[in-house]
């Protein structure tokens, strides 16, 4: 086994471990289809991530096939699978990974007395042997084989010693201590990866981990800290997406550690200019919105609004910017788009924001942008980006908005009558409602019956004015697993339908059957 030396140099290289398609894919409404899935992973890739956690295999077999796919399409990180201590967890996992160029077995296993007690049932010695065995057992499929003391913020220091030597001796090439529950302050985990490595006698043939949650605001703060305490991996996601209150941000720990190499005398492999990028796939991919004022990749990040930060900025971008927008790939160039910008412009717009359409889907943006550009005097880099981000999701859907009439007012009964494709048949249907969106709902209903309950509804201008393009958020439940869908539009009742659709589109893709009642036209 290497022995992998933990000692602080000038820069230390901390490899980064997303778990976005895993610990943020968990988090409720997030979950992503399997294109999706590779879209995102690849992507992961392309950006330097050094380990994808693509998955929880026993999870599901929507899982499994996810994880597999990925582990044989990604040639230059480690594809990792998530396991429990049970056998059965781990051959699914082995199972999933084994195609990889670098697979490895993340297997976990709570270690605090209050998880061991009510969760596992269990006495720490019973844990500590199914520590010894899972390890092994991940070991007979692969290699690489990480190691999770779930809970480990909270577990007593010498059984957590015990178990991290445990599983070191039994083949565990990587070791983390989760903060499952976001509970940890930074100088306590800093200490404990001191305590921890300076008592197990083995501690120095394993890399050790960081793997926060943000329950109180702390994950970045603590995983920084954890890296001072001698960690050298760290678990993140995109966004900042997870349980609960999420993970630590993969974007912000990058441009921590680079914006203050002075007191962080690490680096990491990202490739810090496309994580903008990847924010957006992320948000399109999960349907997660991401917060207006989130550091790094928020679309308030590189704003300046009081005429004091307007000022400073004028004679000098440092007075008020500790990073460049370019450095995270926000560009600053303004190329206003409007209805007389040709093709050409477009194309060049698009590169500029870092998109690579082929030419079809190319073409579809054009030609929906040049509707957009007819009804709105200016056509802002949000637009393009909802727009193309749109585009990009409709690739697969099986049902299709064509038009919607609603009549609307305070006569009512509002009315919609709408119109959809089917998987390839055009379907009309008129419906009343409750409201204006109500109605609309109504007639997707009525076109496809499904018992799917609406569990969101919000709406929000992405750009200002009143010809501004609303983003609607729409989240659908059906037997147990809900989904998001977004839509823009400048009219609010089509981006509602939109949201509707792209959420009933992801509902479909998960295996749920489509029923059309209405008759072809
Ligand atoms: O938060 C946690 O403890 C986890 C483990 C599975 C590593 O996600
Ligand atoms: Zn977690």
């Amino acid at each position: 086994m290497t022995d992998h030396n933990q000692t602080v140099s000038p820069k230390d290289r901390v490899l980064i471990f997303d778990t976005t398609l895993r610990d943020g894919e968990q988090c409720p409404g997030a979950t992503m289809t399997f294109e999706e899935k590779l879209e995102v992973a690849d992507f992961l890739d392309a950006m330097g991530v050094d380990i994808i956690e693509a998955g929880f295999p026993i999870a599901s077999d929507g899982d499994f096939e996810a994880v597999s796919a990925v582990a044989k399409r990604v040639k230059r990180a480690t594809v990792a699978g998530l396991a429990r201590a049970g056998q059965k967890d781990i051959d699914r996992a082995g199972e999933a990974v084994k195609a990889a160029v670098k697979p490895r077995i993340h297997t976990f296993l709570s270690t605090s007395p209050v998880h061991m007690k009510y969760k596992l049932q269990k006495e720490p010695e019973e844990v500590l042997a199914l520590v010894a065995s899972s390890v092994a057992r991940a070991r007979n499929w692969v290699e690489d084989v990480e190691w999770s003391a779930e809970d480990g913020t909270r577990t007593e220091i010498d059984f957590l010693c015990r178990c991290v030597e445990t599983a070191i001796k039994a083949g565990a090439t990587t070791i983390n201590i989760p903060d499952t529950v976001g509970y940890t302050t930074p100088d306590e985990y800093r200490a404990l990866f001191r305590t921890v490595r300076e008592r197990v006698p083995n501690s120095d043939k394993a890399i050790f981990s960081v793997h926060c949650h943000n329950d109180l605001g702390l994950a970045v703060a603590n995983t920084l800290a954890g890296l001072e305490g001698g960690a050298r991996q760290i678990e993140c996601t995109i966004n900042g997406i997870g349980e609960r209150a999420g993970n630590a941000a993969l974007e912000e720990i990058v441009m921590a550690i680079r914006t203050r190499s002075d007191v962080l005398p690490f680096e990491t492999g990202i490739d810090a200019t496309l994580l903008n990028r990847a924010s957006k796939l992320v948000a399109t991919a999960t349907s997660f919105p991401v917060q207006y004022n989130k550091a790094i990749v928020g679309r308030n990040a590189f704003a300046h609004e009081s005429g004091i930060h307007q000022d400073g900025m004028l004679k000098h971008t440092q007075t008020y910017e500790i990073m460049t927008p370019e450095s995270v790939g926000v560009s600053k160039t303004s190329l206003v788009m409007g209805k007389h910008s040709g093709r050409a412009a477009f194309r060049s717009k698009l590169k500029e924001m870092g998109y690579d359409l082929g030419d079809n889907q190319l073409e579809d943006a054009f030609t929906r942008f040049k509707a957009l550009a007819d009804r709105k005097k200016h056509v802002y880099d949000e637009d393009i980006e909802a727009l193309v981000d749109e585009n990009i999701a409709s690739a697969h859907d099986r049902v299709k908005l064509v038009s919607l009439t609603v009549i609307a007012g305070t006569r009512g009964p509002q009315r919609a009558t709408m119109r959809l494709d089917v998987e390839g048949r055009v379907v009309t249907e008129e419906a009343e409602g409750n409201g204006p969106v109500d109605a609309v709902f109504n007639a997707i209903k009525a076109i496809v019956p499904h018992e799917a309950m609406l569990e969101l509804y919000q709406v929000h201008a992405v750009t200002e004015g009143t010809d501004a393009q609303a983003e609607v958020s729409v989240r659908l439940s059906q037997d147990g697993s809900s989904v998001t869908g977004r839509g823009a539009d400048p009219d609010t009742l089509v981006s509602s339908a939109k949201a509707y659709l792209v959420a009933l589109n992801k509902l479909v893709a998960k295996g749920g059957r489509l029923h059309s009642q209405a008759a072809a036209e």
